[in-house]
């Protein structure tokens, strides 16, 4: 099997942004809350004509260029997403015509917060055993789309972005390790209820706010610190490490207290946690993938250096990854 790695990162941030001041004049609540429940100052809001597609093609451009690779070395695309810009066609085939990777065949994958995570894991497989030579991971949403701005408990969490890995065949380094999981038994407790073909749009779906994202925060809480250790602790077990070998860990950022929870439990300390939900909010599959892209560009990740990836959502799903940079 083939060594796979990430040799291009790319992220696209939209320039609005909507601060927890901004919230306290749409719903009832205040920065104070904000900060303290998950962490979160700011977030990036995509223009109403933006949609998740062009979000996705900014950050794959940047992530290409920095491979030095051009969009017809692309063999396979695959776009982790929950908020396409419709049902169908899938995002990685609108990316696909944007950018010209003419060769590359393209899908979606709906596995939420741990999207991005899912799609390196796949992404992984195509190219270690041959399939495939060089693969664009793109973690995008427009999670906006889909707030209910009437909702307290949801619409001070979330946040648009997108952010692309290549991957491809490398000597030395690359994924040691994935792990992935998924318990469909508690698909209820996060959700878009509308939309589908269980409950198609309509004005009742409409006007009782279904097509919106709906939360039970305090239980996944528990179950997002439980999920992201036992991950965490399965993928090192299978790369053979220990926690005291790790030098970085990127989470999915759905709450800095899940997130510190998560580490004290696996006995890793703060400056062992590359966080960007204070600038961001949730992003969904875009959190991890954004976390990463920028941990690289701000030098926190140096060659050698082993990192893990750890994520948790709607599903439930989870998932984790070991790459040695
Ligand atoms: O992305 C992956 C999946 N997502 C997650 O894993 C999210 C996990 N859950 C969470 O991060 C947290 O549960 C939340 C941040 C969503 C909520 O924090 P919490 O500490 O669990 O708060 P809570 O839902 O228990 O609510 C506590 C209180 C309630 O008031 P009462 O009933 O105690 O009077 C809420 O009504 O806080 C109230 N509240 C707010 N107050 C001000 C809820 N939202 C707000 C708000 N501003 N925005």
């Amino acid at each position: 099997m083939k060594k796979v790695g990430v040799i291009g990162l790319g992220e696209y941030l939209p320039e609005k942004i909507l601060t927890n001041a901004d919230l306290e004049k749409m719903v009832d609540t205040s920065d104070e809350w904000i900060t303290t429940r998950t962490g979160i100052k700011e977030r990036h809001i995509a223009e109403k004509e933006e949609a998740t597609s062009d979000l996705a093609i900014k950050a794959a451009k940047q992530a290409l260029s920095e491979a030095n690779l051009s969009a017809q070395d692309l063999d396979l695309i695959i776009v982790a997403t929950i908020t396409p810009d419709m049902p169908f066609p899938a995002v990685s085939c609108l990316l696909q015509n944007a950018i010209s990777a003419k060769k590359a065949a393209c899908f979606d994958i709906s596995a939420a917060c741990a999207g991005f995570v899912y799609g390196l894991s796949v992404a992984q497989q195509f190219i270690a055993c041959g399939t495939y030579e060089n693969a664009l991971v793109v973690g995008a949403e427009k999670l906006t789309s889909v707030t209910d701005w009437t909702d307290r408990g949801t619409c001070v969490l979330f946040g648009d972005g997108a952010a692309a890995a290549v991957l491809s065949e490398v000597k030395e380094g690359g994924i040691v390790a994935t792990y992935l999981g998924s318990d469909g038994g508690l698909s209820e407790l996060l959700k878009i209820p509308a939309g589908g073909s269980r409950n198609p749009a309509s004005k009742e779906t409409v006007e009782q706010h279904l097509h919106y994202i709906k939360m039970e925060g305090n239980e996944l809480f528990k179950i997002a610190v439980k999920s992201m250790t036992h991950a965490a602790e399965t993928v090192l077990e299978r790369a053979g490490l220990k926690f005291s070998d790790v030098d970085l860990i990127i989470p999915h950022q759905a709450n800095a207290r899940i997130i510190m929870a998560v580490a004290k439990k696996l006995g890793l300390t703060e400056d062992k946690i590359y966080l960007n939900i204070e600038r961001c909010g949730n992003m969904s599959s875009a959190s991890t993938a954004t976390a990463l892209c920028e941990a690289v560009k701000e030098g926190k990740v140096k060659k050698g250096d082993i990192i893990l990836l750890d994520a948790f959502g709607a599903g439930l799903v989870w998932g984790a990854c070991v790459i040695k940079w």
